[in-house]
């Protein structure tokens, strides 16, 4: 399948007159994953977990076969090494508090790289700072990239904790978390790897990368919002407290005090989020029908176009690396003299989305020394004919620009 014959599957294109270029902050939803939650809701809405009667076990079943899918899809050893959230922030956060607090002591590192989303980035400020460990930021170089003496230079045998996002939502750099989860392995330490950016586009697989953890959101890959996963290994999660406490996560509450539930309850409290479930196991089906070679070889295709064509236009500041292996589907560009949100702002008036600020990523902008940047982020649905408007809104803008940019 080629992106044109893809788009027909996503009804919002049929709907709205819109050149979407921003699936880095949310992707549109295939006709399939909108059915299924209709679905879900005309035949077998229930609450989970919590009744004996045929409604309520048949939306547990619904609840679980997700779980079933999703352990397979990232190839995890055991379906309760899957923990549904709301997202990747709270995933983030649950690693945070129930095993960042719990062991990290004073004269312990965090290591985290300069490019990560803020949600695996302030939950590890405030944790160091409880625990009395230190926080601790891997830098990238000239070409957007962390190098291997910057990598071993900052992991030294007092790092606890590593986190790592395996692609950029600014730079679209690809991190090779496997080396870093190899070496941060071989100094003691454990890794957390935000995979929000990278699953939707490639292959992931947590006992080949060897991650302790791994967290995504389920919006960025086709699913609905709401819906998010963590991944940890089932010794390690197995020894941690529960995140949040109430219904469902328990074994027995006396008054005085309670035992958990095994995993993977002992970390979903409360009412869960069936129909995202059901909407996320909707697109892994999608995305396996489509084949993660398919939306490899759409994705580099329209990244390769996309960078001639802005290359070729002099005016146009992009930051990303040369290395094209390394890079995925984000670019992160602006116009000097013209302010990156004022930008956006005209190439919404052309119908071209695109995300214009510090996209949840401050260090890594102040880092960079930019005010913000405007962001083109593609997915499997995107077109040349996509880059071709992006590119002649960018024209537009700059000639409505020009007398004032000095
Ligand atoms: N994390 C999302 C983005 O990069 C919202 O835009």
């Amino acid at each position: 399948m080629n992106s044109e014959e893809i788009k027909k599957d996503f009804p919002i294109f049929k709907n709205r007159d819109i050149t979407y270029l921003d699936s880095g902050a949310t992707a549109q939803r295939p006709q399939c994953v909108i059915d299924a939650i209709d679905k879900f809701y005309e035949n077998k809405n229930a609450n989970p977990h919590r009744g004996a009667y045929e409604l309520s076990i048949e939306a547990t079943e619904a609840y679980e076969n997700t779980r079933d899918k999703v352990a397979k899809f990232i190839n995890a050893a055991h379906k309760e090494e899957v923990i549904f959230t709301k997202n990747a922030s709270e995933a983030l956060n649950l690693i945070a508090y129930s095993y960042g607090l719990d062991n990290l002591n004073e004269g312990d590192k965090v290591v985290i790289s300069i490019m990560e989303h803020h949600s695996n980035l302030v939950p590890w400020q405030f944790v160091t700072k409880k625990t009395g460990s230190k926080l601790e930021y891997m830098y990238i170089n000239e070409n957007y990239e962390l190098s291997e003496e910057e990598i071993k230079s900052k992991i030294t045998e007092n790092t606890k904790i590593v986190g790592i996002t395996h692609v950029s939502n600014v730079l679209g750099t690809i991190n090779n978390i496997k080396e870093i989860i190899k070496y941060a392995h071989k100094m003691g330490a454990v890794v957390i790897a935000d995979v929000s950016q990278s699953i939707p586009h490639m292959k992931i697989d947590v006992q080949d990368l060897d991650c302790d953890f791994l967290a995504f959101s389920g919006h960025k890959m086709l699913a609905p919002l709401g819906i998010g996963v963590l991944y940890g290994k089932k010794k390690i999660l197995n020894n941690m407290n529960p995140f949040l406490m109430g219904g469902d996560m328990i074994e027995y509450v006396y008054e005085d005090k309670t035992t958990f539930a095994p995993l993977p309850n002992k970390f979903e409290a409360g009412t869960q989020n069936v129909e995202g479930a059901v909407g996320l196991g909707a697109a892994i089906d999608y995305i396996e029908k489509i084949g993660y070679d398919t939306i490899e070889n759409i994705e580099k295709d329209i990244l390769s176009y996309a960078k001639s064509e802005l290359s070729k236009l002099d005016f146009v500041e992009t930051y990303y690396t040369p290395n094209k292996e390394n890079h995925s589907s984000v670019i992160s560009f602006n116009i000097k003299g013209i302010h990156p949100h004022d930008l956006a702002t005209i190439l919404d008036s052309e119908k071209v989305a695109i995300r214009a600020g510090d996209h949840c990523a401050q260090p890594l902008i102040r880092y960079l020394n930019l005010p913000a940047t405007c962001r083109a982020s593609f997915y499997m649905y995107n077109t040349k004919e996509d880059v071709d408007k992006l590119i002649n809104a960018l024209k537009k803008a700059y000639n409505m620009f020009a007398k004032f940019i000095k």
